[in-house]
Formats: structure tokens, C-alpha cells, sequence
């Protein structure tokens, strides 16, 4: 916890939003949630760096790949990506010094730090629900655009910054349906871009008791329509006690290739 701490006053990051949306923290608390549960996670990560490696083939060009929510790297095949692509462009609202300095050694790395949903600052400055599609990084010649298990996170700071500091100025059902709009606004984002895209989400998410008996089942986004699911597995997220003494929480993910030219 303290390390955590330490950490947190020594990251600079240069987006407002990274602090007063808790993007920061939830980062930090990303990696030392990941080196508790690395044996829960570990097929989950493998399952994400197979699919990507897999679907390299296709990129249009080789010129550069540009990766939504790269986050820590866990999910990324980060070496074969620089050895692919003359560019690989990181985007995350937040990029730890950590994971800069794991990837010093190649050389055509490039982090970009980007609110991607749009609307964090808006929503801080003018406190209004504002719909976006996104539009950053569309008129780039990219080879492909990888978006990897950020989706699920757009509308959760968002959330949770309205319930704090917006409190009783929106309706529930406003709220609700402003988030749907997040993600169905990030799928809208990532089909327009010119180039394939590999989309990885998590898409249900389960709680069972000590025993596996399902308490509640809950499908992420029933407001979606996705293309076709070219692989999907489990991710055991946070099994007995890491989120609740009594309960494990378990994800299904899936993976597709969007406006793919094959
Ligand atoms: C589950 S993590 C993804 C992990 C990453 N794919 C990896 O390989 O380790 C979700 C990521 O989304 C980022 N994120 C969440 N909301 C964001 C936003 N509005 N803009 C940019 N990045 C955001 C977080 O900082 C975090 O790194």
C-alpha cells in the first residue's frame, strides 16, 4: 500500500482527467491486482496476446498499428508488434513510468496519453451528459487498430465521477442510458477507422460462491450488436476473496476483427 502510495506522487501524468477521474489509482492498483491474481489471469493474457498475434495478418499496411487502453502491456504482444510494425503507438489515459521503462529497449515505441471516450472533460467542465463519438487518430494511414479490454472501462470512471460529485442532478435512467451511449459510441469510433480493427471486450460477467453456484449473471451490454465472436474465453477476474470473501467474479471475454478486408 505504501509503495502504491509512494507511487502515485511520483507519476506525473498529463491529462487533468488521469487524477480527478481516478484513473491513476486505478492504474497502480491494476499492477499489484495483476501480481496477486497472476495465475487467475495468466490463460486470460495468453488468450489476448495469441488472439492479437494471430490476427496481425490483417493489418493493410505494416507501416504502423496504433493500440487502444495498452494500459500495463499484459494483454499485448509488445515485441512482436515492434517487430512488426515500423510504429506502434500506445494509447492510455495513463502510461506508468514502470511500463515505459519495460519497453525501453525498442525503439519504435510511441505513448500517447488520451482520454479516449472524449467527454471526461466535458462532462467535468460544462457537468452535462454529452454524447461523443470519438474522433482522435482517424485520419492516420494505420495497418491496424487494436482496442484491448478498455471497453467495459469507458462508462466505469465515468460513473462513478457523476455518483460523486454530479449527486442527484441526473436521473438514474439519464445516467443508464449516458453510459450505454460510451460504449456503443466506442464501437462506433472503432468502425470508422479505415483499417481492420481487433476488438477484445469482456461481454458477461458471473458471480459464484465458494462452491461455483451462480448468484447472478449479468450481460454486459445488451444494447449492443456485435459482429460475429471469433474466439471468446474466461477470464477469472478476481477469484475468492481478491473482490469479496464469499464471491469470485468471473468475465466472459471475446475477441472479433472488425471491417476486416479478408
Ligand atoms: C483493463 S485495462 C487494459 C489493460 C491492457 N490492455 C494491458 O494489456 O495490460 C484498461 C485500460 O483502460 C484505460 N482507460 C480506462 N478509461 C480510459 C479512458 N477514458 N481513456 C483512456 N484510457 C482509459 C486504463 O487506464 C487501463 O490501462
Amino acid at each position: 500500500m505504501i509503495r502504491e502510495i509512494l507511487t502515485y506522487f511520483s507519476e506525473k501524468p498529463s491529462i487533468a482527467e488521469a487524477k480527478s477521474f481516478g484513473h491513476l489509482s486505478e492504474s497502480i492498483s491494476l499492477i499489484a491486482r495483476e501480481k496477486r491474481c497472476k495465475k487467475a489471469w495468466l490463460s486470460h493474457r495468453t488468450q489476448c496476446i495469441e488472439f492479437i498475434t494471430t490476427h496481425l495478418s490483417e493489418a493493410v499496411n505494416f507501416e504502423s498499428v496504433l493500440v487502444l487502453g495498452s494500459g500495463p502491456l499484459h494483454e499485448i504482444p509488445i515485441d512482436v508488434l515492434s517487430r512488426t510494425f515500423k510504429k506502434v503507438v500506445l494509447v492510455d489515459i495513463v502510461h506508468l513510468k514502470s511500463t515505459r521503462e519495460s519497453v525501453s529497449h525498442l525503439t519504435n515505441i510511441e505513448f500517447v496519453e488520451h482520454e479516449i471516450s472524449e467527454i471526461e472533460s466535458s462532462l467535468k467542465k460544462e457537468k452535462a451528459l454529452i454524447e461523443k463519438v470519438p474522433v482522435a487518430f482517424q485520419n492516420n494511414d494505420w495497418g491496424l487498430v487494436l482496442s484491448i479490454n478498455i471497453m467495459s472501462q469507458l462508462p466505469l470512471h465515468l460513473d462513478s465521477y457523476i455518483k460523486k460529485k454530479l449527486k442527484n442532478k441526473f436521473t438514474e435512467a439519464q445516467v443508464q442510458n449516458f453510459l450505454e451511449q460510451v460504449t456503443a459510441n466506442h464501437l462506433l469510433y472503432l468502425y470508422a477507422f479505415h483499417c481492420p480493427v481487433v476488438l477484445i471486450t469482456d461481454v458477461e460477467t458471473t458471480y459464484t460462491d465458494k462452491i461455483g453456484t451462480i448468484l447472478q449473471n449479468d450481460i454486459n451490454y445488451t444494447h449492443l450488436a456485435f459482429p460475429e465472436v471469433l474466439s471468446s474465453w474466461t477470464w477469472n477476474v478476481a477469484p475468492i476473496p481478491e473482490f469479496d470473501k464469499n464471491m469470485a467474479m468471473k468475465m466472459k471475454v471475446a475477441a472479433f476483427v472488425l471491417n476486416s478486408k479478408k
